[in-house]
């Protein structure tokens, strides 16, 4: 039966662009909700849940990769592309997650991983076993180097980005070993990749999330890195995305990358006018990211300038507006995103406890009122933050090559009910893959279900105002001044004010359509923001 349209509806049935305004939730697959009860989310899990996304008022949602892989990184190590990881479930589950979805009127976005693949990838193993020279190899960036490796270039899980082989030559790796990335100027792999895209645009997809989308073609001649005096050639490993603390990125955003992205946007306007693609794309300014965005290219990219702002009503403002330039010219609709399954949490980047809460409230109210579509991740919608987790049970593969936490304390299984753990991440489930805290009881999608004063309901209550609002406000912003520490600006019939300073400011008059926490006689208080009509 095929979805009926309805008063609270996701997104306009009629609207191929969609994901101009949409919120797309991201399902980090292993820690969502898991069907079998071995401990590890799968893609029945996430099917069973998917009236909860349906409540909360997302439009869409990505799911990160479920494909085959030992799991070095944990599903971006891709061991076979068209395929599900039996540890996820089967294709059968994939399409009825498909299926279900679209009948709650939820479009579904898979991730694509096409910089590297699994060491385990059958093209990974036929190139160890052809040897040097072969054209197994030339599919991948072998070389040969007697004195080390073949540049300087680092992983950014930590440690150099080659790894030699018996023979003796060694292979690029920009991520973890198990991960050898691939030679994009070799016309093999744009070709598998080609029908990789239409395998899961057959299968019902309605977009693609590109993993390291910038990183797909290296300067050909695999240069040293030229690192500067002031720059720290070793970042924080797995932040290492984050920081960009290098100038020269020969590895990076090269202008070759395009032509990939010409061909995608071709095989999409195939498949229909509906389909999307966006970009993970860790570039230097808003106007190379702006690239990846142009008409003949992919449709969104990641703002991770969102994410990456300090709490000040300034530097808000400064990435509003340098957003909105970037992307007006190359007509992109913006994005927003405060987490994923990469960087810490945004309740504890904003300090944690009650206040690191309120902040993240506050600025996913902004964020939620911007034009263009947000990502939010799961489980911030329940308030978590970021969990420290033991060392014992940490798996990301950056602390295996350097012994810094890395990302796991945001990837712990989402607290569904129950007062203990694993609260409800799956029926039968004794011990999900990382242990959730003992103090989550409160934290569950359950406990918040009914207080209107929680951070769920807070959620909830934001997608149904912004549901009115997203098609109709308009694209334009409109900064006014509301003194130092206020972010204050005008879209259509909506103001918007975020206090980012320590005292109450007083609030223009207008009907409140939406506040991140309770608003005191009048005014404003310190690290919350509020909608007004
Ligand atoms: C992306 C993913 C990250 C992964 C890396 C290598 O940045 O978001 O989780 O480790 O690519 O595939
Ligand atoms: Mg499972």
């Amino acid at each position: 039966m095929g979805h009926m349209p309805g008063l609270n509806d996701p997104i306009p049935a009629d609207r191929d662009d969609w994901w101009r305004h949409a919120v797309v939730y991201q399902v980090y697959v292993r820690s969502f909700a898991d069907s079998d009860g071995d401990g590890v989310g799968d893609l029945p899990g996430i099917t069973s849940r998917l009236p909860y996304l349906r409540e909360l008022g997302v439009d869409a949602l990505w799911v990160t990769p479920f494909y085959p892989s030992p799991q070095h990184d944990h599903g971006y190590d891709v061991a076979d592309y068209r395929d599900v990881d039996p540890l996820f479930g089967s294709l059968a589950d994939a399409d009825e997650l498909i299926a279900t979805a679209h009948d709650l009127g939820l479009r579904v976005v898979v991730d694509l991983v096409p910089n590297h693949t699994s060491n385990e990838h059958e093209w990974f193993r036929a190139a160890l076993a052809a040897g040097p020279g072969s054209p197994e190899r030339a599919r991948y960036l072998f070389r040969d180097s007697a004195d080390g490796p073949p540049n300087n270039w680092s992983s950014v899980f930590g440690g150099p980005a080659w790894t030699q082989v018996e023979d003796g030559q060694w292979y690029l790796h920009l991520f973890d070993s198990t991960q050898p990335d691939l030679d994009w100027r070799n016309p093999e792999v744009p070709a598998m990749f080609e029908d990789v895209l239409r395998f899961w645009l057959d299968r019902g997809v309605d977009g693609f999330r590109v993993d390291v989308a910038h990183g797909l073609v290296k300067e050909e001649l695999l240069r040293d890195q030229v690192v500067g005096e002031d720059e720290v050639p070793d970042a924080t490993p797995a932040q290492s995305m984050v920081e960009r603390a290098i100038r020269d990125e020969p590895m990076w955003d090269q202008p070759e990358v395009h032509d990939v992205y010409r061909s995608w946007h071709q095989i999409l306007d195939e498949a229909g006018a509906d389909k999307m693609a966006v970009a993970e794309a860790w570039t230097q300014t808003p106007d190379s990211m702006a690239a990846f965005v142009r008409p003949d290219e992919l449709d969104q990219a990641f703002n991770f300038a969102w994410l990456l702002a300090p709490w000040s009503a300034a530097s808000f403002a400064e990435v509003v507006t340098g957003t909105l330039a970037a992307m007006e010219p190359v007509g992109a609709s913006p994005t927003w995103v405060l987490s994923n399954h990469d960087v810490v949490r945004h309740p504890t980047r904003y300090g944690g406890g009650a206040r690191g809460l309120a902040r993240a409230r506050a600025a996913t109210a902004v964020m939620l009122a911007l034009p263009g579509s947000s990502y939010v991740y799961q489980g911030e919608e329940l308030g978590l933050e970021q969990v420290d987790v033991a060392p014992e049970h940490r798996q990301d593969p950056s602390w295996f090559r350097t012994g810094e936490p890395g990302r796991d304390g945001c990837r712990v299984p989402i607290p569904w009910s129950g007062s203990k753990a694993p609260y409800g991440f799956g029926p039968g489930t004794e011990q999900p893959w990382i242990p959730q805290p003992d103090d989550w009881s409160a934290l569950t999608a359950e406990a918040q279900d009914a207080d209107p004063g929680s951070t769920l309901s807070f959620y909830r209550r934001a997608l149904a105002a912004r549901r009115e609002l997203a098609w109709t406000a308009g694209e334009t912003v409109e900064l006014l001044d509301a003194g130092a520490d206020v972010l204050a600006f005008r879209r259509g019939p909506l103001t918007v004010l975020l206090n980012c300073g320590s005292a109450p400011v007083a609030l223009p008059d207008g009907e409140v359509l939406l506040s991140s926490g309770p608003l005191g006689d009048g005014k404003l208080p310190a690290d919350t923001a509020v909608w007004l009509r």
